[in-house]
């Protein structure tokens, strides 16, 4: 993709910036820690910051507070799925991040994986289906296990992994009960990594290690939770070169813009697997893409500025 020019740190300094956050997804609480976050650095930096926690009146607020540029702080549902990108091309406000078409896929993972197989990135095989009679009627012919997710939903909510088939009845039942597909994958076994990406250039990889089975919502947010981050991930150069590339791969494949932080799987033989991309990776003061970028040099109101800069309208 043509990437579109930069807005001058000059103009955005004269420019009114809303950070969008809140919202009515079930990741609120974490969006409204990011917006906090980005709003607190961007003031700091001598930015005009307006937040807007994000309702059903967000149109009419954009407008009567004359937001030039549009920071999304946003997770999950109308915040990441393409919902709120649509109605700032509509109201011609540029935003941070990805675009409609970028973040609708990114936000499904039946249809990423699509993405991923038609550009020959590998991806766990998996099976995906509309209903939880389908899903029993015909299970998968990979091995056990299996790991069956709902195709819409993030923070870990709603999988299961299945190592007996016993288990796949409740785990579909469980699964179905959420928006979008059942997604079935074969669980690989291996180490945990995430790959961030800035601008179409990959920024690094973390090593994620849960003291949980895998890493659930408790190992992602509960305190003291006992998961561990390491950053540059402790893993071999080769292996580390090879996320790099393939979540610089997976971004372009998308089509994303701004940020973006891959899910992989590093097997012990060396392969390795893209679980999913994320179009808006956290922006806490724990969360791992400032992580990952701090480890770079790239300083929290850095990483908000890189992102403001990149700030454009895509449709
Ligand atoms: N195919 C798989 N093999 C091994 N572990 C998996 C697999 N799929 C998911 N997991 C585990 O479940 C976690 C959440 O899955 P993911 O697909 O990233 O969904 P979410 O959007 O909820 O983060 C992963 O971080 C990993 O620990
Ligand atoms: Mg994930």
């Amino acid at each position: 993709m043509n990437a579109p020019s930069k807005i001058p740190l000059e103009q955005l300094k004269r420019s009114r910036i809303g950070v969008l956050m809140g919202g009515l997804s079930s990741e609120r609480e974490v969006s409204l820690r990011t917006g906090a976050a980005v709003a607190k650095a961007l003031r700091e930096g001598g930015y005009t910051v307006v937040e807007l926690d994000v309702g059903k009146d967000v149109a009419t607020r954009l407008t009567a507070e004359k937001i030039d540029v549009a920071f999304i702080a946003l997770h999950g549902r109308y915040g990441e799925d393409g919902s709120i990108q649509g109605l700032l091309e509509s109201l011609f406000i540029p935003y941070t991040g990805s675009g409609v078409l970028a973040s609708a896929v990114g936000m499904e993972k039946v249809f990423t994986k699509q993405v991923f197989v038609a550009h020959g990135l590998p991806t766990p095989p998996s099976k995906a289906y509309a209903t939880a009679a389908q899903a029993l009627a015909s299970p998968p012919d990979f091995p056990l296990p299996w790991v069956v997710k709902p195709s819409r939903e993030g923070s870990s909510v709603g999988i299961h992994i299945c190592k007996t088939k016993d288990a796949y009845a409740p785990a579909v039942e469980d699964a179905a009960k959420y928006a979008g597909l059942i997604l079935v994958e074969q669980f690989i076994k291996g180490r945990e990594v995430q790959g961030a990406v800035l601008d179409d250039e990959a920024l690094g990889v973390i090593e994620i290690v849960p003291a949980r089975e895998f890493y659930d919502y408790q190992a992602k947010y509960g305190a003291g939770s006992g998961t561990q981050y390491l950053f540059p991930a402790p893993i071999p150069p080769e292996a580390y070169e090879k996320v790099n590339q393939v979540c610089l791969a997976a971004h372009r494949a998308l089509g994303c813009s701004g940020a973006s932080r891959s899910d992989v799987i590093l097997a012990p033989d060396g392969q390795v697997y893209l679980l999913e991309l994320n179009t808006l990776p956290g922006m806490t003061a724990t969360s791992l893409l400032p992580k990952i970028a701090q480890g770079r040099g790239i300083s929290f109101l850095n990483l908000c500025e890189r992102l403001l800069e990149g700030a454009s309208l895509k449709s």
